[in-house]
């Protein structure tokens, strides 16, 4: 059984994730941004679990909670970076970075930094909740940088587009051993995702376009698929097989062009080793 570091545990996926995970007894230490989402998960939750506060759009949040639960998480495994966030109007987070960008992207890379030290010495592995929404967008060094105008849908689909070529980079870079790198699209599930920092119109749009969806429990099978396999050749999997992504998403020079730019936000010299 592992010991798990889950993001967004608090609802839709990440919560079926959860629950599967502990009744499949697994050690699960779950995230949230909300005290009382957490407490009630923490009454439901079936084994063992460690909810742990931590607002992924915050820095210092990110960094207090690693700090003080530093002892408990050295038995991490598995990093499952599965919480996301959209948003109908532009938010400027307290670090200075578009909400989406912080939460989506460069709070799983600085999580998946902070933890590999750990998963090296304990052979784990990182599975980052990336979609198919990536498709609908393409690469530009404008977006990144935040010099594009802002638009909800085109936002979010970068962000997924940044998740799966950070997936690749670590893969390339890192290599596939001790520790092995995801990306998962959950296909298209009915939670509250885009209901959450919505108009009315995108809310009203959200629920039109997830009505058809599958529940939240839909895309665990896919989870479980990695952790209790940990299959060599791929890294993007969707409905318990290798997904297809675009070329970009291998391309070295942008892969290194996301990197520059997440390690000067994030402030690290060398990627994966802790200072
Ligand atoms: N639903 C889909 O059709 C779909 C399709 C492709 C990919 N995905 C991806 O699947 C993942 C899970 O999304 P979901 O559909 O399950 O949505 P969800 O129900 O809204 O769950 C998102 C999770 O992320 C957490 N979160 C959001 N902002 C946060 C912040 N600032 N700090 C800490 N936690 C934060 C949420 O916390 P709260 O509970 O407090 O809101 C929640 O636990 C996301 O990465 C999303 O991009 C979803």
């Amino acid at each position: 059984m592992a010991h798990i570091f889950l993001t967004g545990a608090t609802s839709g996926i990440g919560k079926a994730l959860c629950l599967q995970l502990l009744k499949d007894g697994h050690t699960v230490f779950g995230t949230g941004r909300s005290k009382e989402k957490l407490h009630a998960l923490e009454e439901e939750a079936p084994g063992d679990f460690h909810p742990i506060l931590m607002d992924l759009a915050s820095f210092s949040s990110i960094k207090d909670a690693l700090k003080t639960h530093e002892k408990t998480l050295s038995q991490i495994e598995i990093l499952i970076n599965n919480a996301g966030a959209t948003s109908a109007k532009k938010i400027i987070t307290e670090d200075g970075n578009e909400m989406q960008l912080q939460v989506n992207h460069l709070a799983v890379v600085y999580l998946t930094h902070w933890f590999y030290p750990l998963l090296k010495t304990n052979q784990g592995m990182v599975i980052t909740t990336s979609s198919d929404a990536h498709r609908r967008t393409k690469f530009s060094k404008k977006a990144l940088y935040d010099q594009t105008p802002y638009k909800i849908f085109k936002r979010y689909q970068e962000t997924k587009l940044y998740n799966l070529m950070f997936m690749y980079y670590c893969d390339r870079v890192l290599g596939r051993d001790p520790v092995r790198f995801y990306a998962v699209h959950p296909g298209l599930v009915k939670t509250d995702l885009g209901a959450k920092n919505a108009s009315w119109l995108v809310d009203k749009v959200w629920k039109l376009f997830s009505a058809p969806g599958q529940d939240p429990e839909g895309p665990v099978p896919t989870y479980l698929k990695l952790i209790n396999e940990r299959p060599s050749e791929y890294v993007y999997y969707a409905y318990e097989r290798p997904n297809h992504h675009l070329p970009v998403v291998e391309e070295e020079e942008k892969q290194t062009l996301l990197m520059t730019h997440a390690c000067e936000h994030l402030s690290i010299s060398t990627f994966g080793v802790r200072e």
